[in-house]
């Protein structure tokens, strides 16, 4: 069926290395230059929607969730809707992924029908083996490590803000978790300033804040971990945070209350950043625990505008992965 629906432009995809198909499994595998154009082209598809509403006709996506979803779920559904393709969503009882079939053969199989697959489930390492095995593209809904879609839709959300990305302070308060290692990989390449500020014991994993200190220096970005919320905050144009407990942590969530009670994300701290800082979270938010309700949806919050920035990310990455239709 090859060549029966327009080809996906090639000024949209990301270039194959070595001629290997591309996935998206982290921000880390993308250069500076290839993030830019993710951004660029989501920013292209929310203003021009229309211009790209055929680009992805005849295409299939699967969406193979291991965990719930409402945001992620949606914008890919939607997106691919939207650029006339079609999406199949297939949910944790529905696959048995490692238990009713192995990652491998899900992988092989759905790469007969489809031309990408979105995944969401708990160890990079599954996520990995779904890319080493899929003949299409592989793409990070979500691990327990990291969130690539989440962090480039922030991303935009204060670039159309703040009008720019470089230089820009932003605090992330909270747990070091898989939203905060996409941040520092996206940080890392955007040039901005970004403080992390956790309980000890909770900071970002070593070996994920050394691959951003490396990409650092390349773009003048200053990147931090520390302990103290107050002084991550100070003169910061935006500042974030994230559930205390993620999804498959919930044995402990008491014990994290407890841990994370003084990094509470309220109207004192952010009294502490800039005037006009910015509020953001992934969602779904824990209102009373990580952030109060009057800072979530107080005048400073972005948090829907991250939300909706979501679908542009959504079609963006998708315009720049999905191939050609070969099944
Ligand atoms: N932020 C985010 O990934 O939301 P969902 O878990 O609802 O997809």
């Amino acid at each position: 069926m090859s060549g029966t629906f327009p080809a996906v432009r090639e000024q949209w995809r990301l270039r194959p290395r070595q001629g290997a198909k591309r996935d998206l499994l982290s921000l880390h595998d993308l250069t500076v230059e290839e993030m830019e154009h993710l951004l660029r082209l989501a920013a292209e598809v929310k203003a021009n929607p229309g211009a790209f509403r055929h680009a992805l006709q005849g295409r299939s996506l699967a969406l193979v969730f291991e965990k719930p979803s409402l945001r992620t779920r949606v914008t890919f559904e939607v997106g691919m809707a939207q650029l006339g393709g079609h999406a199949v969503y297939l949910a944790p009882a529905d696959v048995g992924l490692g238990r009713r079939e192995s990652v491998r053969d899900v992988a092989r199989n759905l790469g007969r029908w489809v031309q990408g697959i979105v995944v969401r489930t708990f160890g990079q390492k599954i996520l990995e083996e779904m890319a080493a095995a899929a003949p299409v593209p592989v793409i990070n809904a979500l691990t327990d490590l990291l969130h690539p879609c989440q962090a480039l839709a922030d991303l935009l959300t204060l670039q159309q803000h703040r009008g720019r990305l470089q230089g820009l302070r932003l605090a992330y308060v909270g747990d070091g978790n898989n939203v905060a290692h996409s941040l520092l990989h996206a940080a890392a390449r955007a040039g901005m300033h970004l403080t992390v500020a956790s309980p000890s014991g909770y900071e970002p994993d070593a070996a994920i804040l050394a691959q951003a200190l490396e990409v650092a220096p390349t773009t003048g970005a200053i990147l931090r971990v520390i302990h103290d919320p107050t002084e991550a905050v100070r003169d910061a144009d935006a500042v974030y945070t994230d559930v205390w407990t993620s999804m498959g942590q919930e044995s402990e969530s008491e014990q994290r209350r407890r841990v994370f009670a003084s990094y509470q994300v309220n109207a004192d701290l952010m009294k502490r950043a800039k005037p006009d800082a910015l509020f953001l979270h992934c969602l779904p938010a824990h209102r009373g625990e990580e952030v109060t309700d009057e800072v979530l949806d107080g005048p400073h919050s972005v948090v829907l505008d991250q939300a909706e920035n979501r679908l542009y990310v959504a079609k963006a990455v998708l315009l720049a992965l999905l191939d050609e239709v070969t099944a």
